[in-house]
């Protein structure tokens, strides 16, 4: 039998966001050494997550705006590189895309995760313990629930729910988050977080995991590779100087802190606003008052001229940790055709995860730019350079 990588069955055609995330999907599948059965489960997985949206012609506009990507396609694929191993493919996605506002979003998301929970034999019952927490009747924020998927061998996907702490308000975010881990019975795990600007997201793992985790996302304004350093509360690691390391290459900086790419303190006036970078805390056992895990976001895209530079730094950092970075540039020819210097935020974030007990693992998020490619930052022009 020849494998038919291109036309997979049950997929809508290739100029439709599904058809055109599936067939992404599919080439990535090929990179992480899935084979042809898993590639065509996940990739119809994928398509039936995005539901009717999934048929949505691509010369229209995105059905709805949406916070998952720049360019509001409602799907993210990351490579979580680990030593000795092909990558681990995964796949984020806000299967409530589409629906008229936010709270009928989120009843999507519940639903669809749900069936997720049936079909693949899981318990939601750490979700449904918070279903009031961050599903009020009036939500609010970025978000209402976003579904990410571990693509293991063998078609049953460990499954991640990302939840919006500001659902009842920004204001009450940190209350949200402290009284959803205390109700997973993380009773003293709010506590230890570090300072942070916002709480951004709240993950619950679901399905077949070793140690499902709890984390909370936190945004972090304007810091330095110093600040980065001291964020983990977890024991035993990861050493700051390996955070603040991860920090500096990712984002492009020297020794000194002085970065080279679009909105550093080179040159007049305010530079592009930048997004934060976020730290994320895994909370597992319960008897503990600490994390387990701890992991970097760098958003590169806003550190970089354009995704060639994102890359650059990205193989760099591979090569820092002993990673195998082959993956990564067949990566990259999976989702698009254009050239990485030809446009920036294909690389969205890249990620330094420590978990307790295993090897560092470098992540890279590539987004699908299925609506948008945002152009690269030139270089400053005569004109712009003598400008009063
Ligand atoms: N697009 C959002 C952001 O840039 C959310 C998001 C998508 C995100 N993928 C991510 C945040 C990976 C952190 C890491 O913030």
């Amino acid at each position: 039998m020849t494998a038919r990588p291109l036309d997979p069955p049950d997929v809508p055609g290739a100029d439709t966001l599904g058809g055109l995330t599936a067939r992404q999907l599919l080439r990535l599948c090929e990179v992480a050494g899935l084979d042809t059965a898993d590639r065509e489960v996940y990739a119809r997985t994928l398509t039936e997550m995005l539901g009717p949206v999934a048929g949505r012609p691509l010369d229209l506009p995105p059905a709805t705006p949406t916070f998952l990507s720049d360019d509001h396609t409602p799907v993210e694929y990351s490579l979580a590189f680990v030593p000795d191993a092909a990558p681990t493919l995964r796949v984020l996605v806000e299967p409530g895309s589409g629906a008229g506002g936010l709270a009928q979003n989120g009843r999507t998301g519940l639903r669809v995760v749900r069936d997720a929970a049936r079909r693949w034999g899981f318990t939601t019952d750490p979700l449904d313990e918070l279903e009031d927490l961050f599903f009020p009747p009036s939500p609010e924020g970025p978000l209402a629930l976003w579904c990410a998927l571990e693509l293991q061998p063998g078609g049953v996907p460990k499954v991640k729910v990302y939840l919006n702490p500001a659902a009842s308000g920004q204001a009450r975010a940190a209350e949200t988050v402290a009284e959803a881990l205390r109700r997973l019975g993380h009773r003293r795990a709010f506590a230890a977080l570090p300072p942070s600007d916002r709480h951004l997201f709240f993950a619950l793992d679901l399905g077949d995991w070793d140690e499902p985790r709890a984390k909370v996302y936190l945004a972090h304004q304007d810091l330095t590779a110093a600040e980065a350093g001291a964020l983990s509360r977890t024991e035993g690691g990861p050493p700051s100087a390996l955070t603040e390391t991860f920090f500096r290459i990712a984002a492009g900086q020297d020794a000194d802190g002085d970065a080279a790419g679009p909105g550093s303190t080179e040159g007049d006036g305010p530079g592009p606003v930048r997004r934060p970078v976020q730290s994320c805390h895994a909370f597992t056992d319960t008897a503990s008052s600490r994390p387990s895990g701890f992991t970097l976001y760098v958003p590169v895209r806003d550190y970089a001229r354009h995704d060639g530079e994102a890359l650059a730094r990205a193989t760099a950092l591979l090569d820092h940790h002993g990673l195998d970075s082959t993956a990564l540039a067949r990566a990259v020819t999976a989702v698009t055709s254009r050239r990485p210097e030809d446009g920036v935020g294909l690389v969205a974030y890249l990620a330094l995860a420590h978990q307790q007990g295993r090897p560092p693992r470098v992540t890279a998020y590539i987004s699908s730019e299925a609506y948008e490619v945002r152009p690269p930052v030139g270089p400053l022009s005569a004109e712009a350079a003598i400008a009063p």
